[in-house]
Parts: C-alpha cells; structure tokens; sequence
C-alpha cells in the first residue's frame, strides 16, 4: 500500500522532478487510517495531495505523499430552488462544474477549467471571474490527523478570505478535507459582470447566456490566456494580487495614470500584480527552459526539465523589482515546498 521513493513529476502541474520518501494513495477513510497507522511511516512530514496544481517543489519530499482519491458526486438535499451537492476531496474540481453544468444547477459556472481537486479548492478559496467557492459553499468534512475523528466545518469555520482559509492558517497539516458540499441553485443568476465574460459573450453573438455559456465563455478566456498544465508546467497565478494603502495607490497612479485597481475599504485597494510585473518589464521573459508567461505575467512557467530552486529564485526577482519600482511587496500563492 504504501511505496518506496516515487517520482512525483506526474503528480505537481509545474512538473518537478522530485521524489517522495513514502508515497500511498487513499480512497476511503478507513485506508486513511490504515496508512497513518502504518509504523514505518510514524512521525514522518506527510503532505497531502490532491491536483499538485498550487505546489512548487523544490526539493525532494522525505515524507509521506499522501494522495487523495476520494470519488464520488451526489445530490444530498433539495428544496424549492437549491441543490446540495456533495463531492468527494478527491474528485478534479473541473469534472464537479461539468457535474452542475450537465444538471443545469448554477453557482460555480465561473470557477470552469481551475486546476486542482475539490478538496483543494477550500484550502485557498479559489477564485475567479468576480466568483469564489466561499459563495456556493454548504460544508466540508475533514479527518483530524491527530484523532482520526471526522468533524464538519460550515461556512464561517472556515475563514475564508482572499485565497485563504483557516486550513492554510492556524489548521495548516491538521486536517484531510475529504468532502464539500455545495449550495447550488436551480434558478441560477449569471454573474457576467466581469467584464472579459460579456466581452467574450458578445464576440460568440450570445445575448441570453445559459450556465453552459457562460462556463464555455470562460473556458475560452482561460484557455487564451493561460497556459495549459499538460502542455507547460504552472501553477496558475504564482502571487497574491497586493492590497496596498490607498494613498500609496494615489502616489503610484501620479506616475502610472493606467495602473489597474480595485476597491477593498476606505483605506485599501487592491493592485494587478500581472500589471505590475509586466511594468517591470518580466512578461514573457524566459531563462532556457523556464521563465514568464507570455499572456499573462502573474503565471511562472517551467517549459520542461527546470528546478523548482530555479522558478522561485525567479519569483525572488520579481519581487525584487517590483518592491524597488513599486514600493510593492508581493505575495506567493503558491504553496512552497
Ligand atoms: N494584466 C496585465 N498584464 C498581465 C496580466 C494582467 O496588465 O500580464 C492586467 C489585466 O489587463 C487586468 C488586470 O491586470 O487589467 C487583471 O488581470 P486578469 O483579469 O487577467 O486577472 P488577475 O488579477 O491577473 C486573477 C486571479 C486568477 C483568475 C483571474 C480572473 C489572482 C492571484 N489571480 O488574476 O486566478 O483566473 O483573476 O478572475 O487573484 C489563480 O489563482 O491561479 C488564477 C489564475
């Protein structure tokens, strides 16, 4: 059940060349058990798995690659206009939107084509196109490592906020989420106000878009600006985008009249930090097999055979520059490892 020194290069979407000491998979929660009862593992840095798509690895693993395949989709409550939808941790987040599209329940036709497992998506809030999972999420189950109880979190347990969640904070390596329950609606209200998704609406001659619509008007988005895993290795957005104080948003936009932002609070606002580091001159920057890609400057690219020291020593520039032109310190999304 559990294997020796496995290479976990099909298991990250940036594609590292890394081994695992300990590697197991799992597909219940008693195999669970089972495994972190196993004594050779004991005390061992375990690191959980689901999609790889939000790692940079930067060294081998000497510990136990536990991966998540817990399957399974289903309905488990209904009433007038909502659906709840459980799924398994272990299912791609993208077949869970194909699951709502094909039912016609809406709530997460935004969040089409994210890489990753659903029971990753909690952990960082995954977001996009003016949507995130904290807006159709019920509840999730989780195994407590420490107790092997399985305990239920609802929606204000679990903190979320911009790409953040209680797991990556004060519960970090306590927890393996292993299902989500979602709150989907038979009545869905598009939120198209994005405003790539009309644009992209438009373009198709679509003027009464359907959940389909829209989660194709966003695949094709995604699809034009973003690299695909199996074809370049990436783990999406590298960084945070900044929150800055407003009045330092004010001095920046003396010099940069164009410099997109968006409103927080009173006294913050949030900056673009593909906008920042394509100022800075990094989009489309390439360093032999590895570098910055082309359309958009927030995503690190390893083109085939680069080291994961090497994409973040990259990362390590460009928050160089962008504090020394900006006076902006950015943020890795990325979880590094
Ligand atoms: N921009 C540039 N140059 C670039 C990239 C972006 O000037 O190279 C400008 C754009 O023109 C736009 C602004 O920056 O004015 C924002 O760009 P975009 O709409 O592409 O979104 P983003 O803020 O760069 C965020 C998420 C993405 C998500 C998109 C769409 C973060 C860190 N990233 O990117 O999420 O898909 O919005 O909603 O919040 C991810 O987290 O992995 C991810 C891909």
């Amino acid at each position: 059940m559990i294997s020796r020194n496995v290479n976990l290069k099909a298991y990250n979407t940036f594609g590292m060349n890394v081994t695992a000491s300990y590697f197991a998979v799992f597909r219940s929660v008693d195999e669970i058990t089972a495994i972190l009862h196993s004594p050779e593992i004991k005390n061992l840095p375990l690191l959980i798995l689901g999609g790889g798509s939000n790692l940079l690895l930067t060294k081998d693993f000497d510990g136990l690659v536990l991966k998540n395949e817990l399957s399974g989709i289903v309905p488990v409550k209904t009433d007038a206009d909502t659906v709840y939808v459980k799924s398994a941790a272990g299912e791609v987040w993208h077949n869970f939107v194909l699951f709502t599209i094909e039912n016609n329940l809406g709530g997460v036709e935004n969040l089409s084509l994210i890489p990753g497992s659903v029971g990753a998506a909690p952990m960082q809030n995954i977001g996009a196109y003016g949507t995130e999972i904290k807006d159709t999420f019920y509840e999730l189950e989780a195994y407590e490592i420490a107790t092997g109880q399985i305990k239920t979190f609802g929606l204000n347990d679990c903190k979320f906020g911009y790409r953040e969640s209680v797991f990556k904070q004060e519960l970090k390596n306590r927890y393996i989420i292993i299902s989500v329950t979602f709150r989907l609606t038979k009545n869905p209200v598009l939120n198209t106000a994005y405003g790539a998704i009309n644009d992209e609406l438009q373009k198709q001659g679509i003027s009464q878009p359907t959940i389909r619509d829209v989660s194709n008007a966003v695949i094709a988005i995604r699809s034009s600006k973003l690299p695909d895993p199996k074809e370049i290795g990436n783990s999406g957005s590298f960084f945070k985008n900044p929150v800055v104080l407003k009045s330092h948003f004010e001095k920046l936009k003396q010099t940069y009249a164009d410099m997109p932002s968006y409103p927080v609070d009173a006294e913050h606002v949030k900056l673009a930090a593909g906008w920042l580091i394509e100022k800075a001159g990094w989009k489309g920057k390439t360093l032999g097999n590895y570098g910055v890609h082309k359309n958009q400057a927030l995503v690190l690219v390893n083109y085939g055979g680069a080291s994961g020291s090497q994409i973040f020593q990259l990362s390590e520039d460009i928050l160089q520059s962008v504090k020394s032109l900006f006076d902006v310190t950015l943020e890795r999304e990325v979880n590094i490892l």
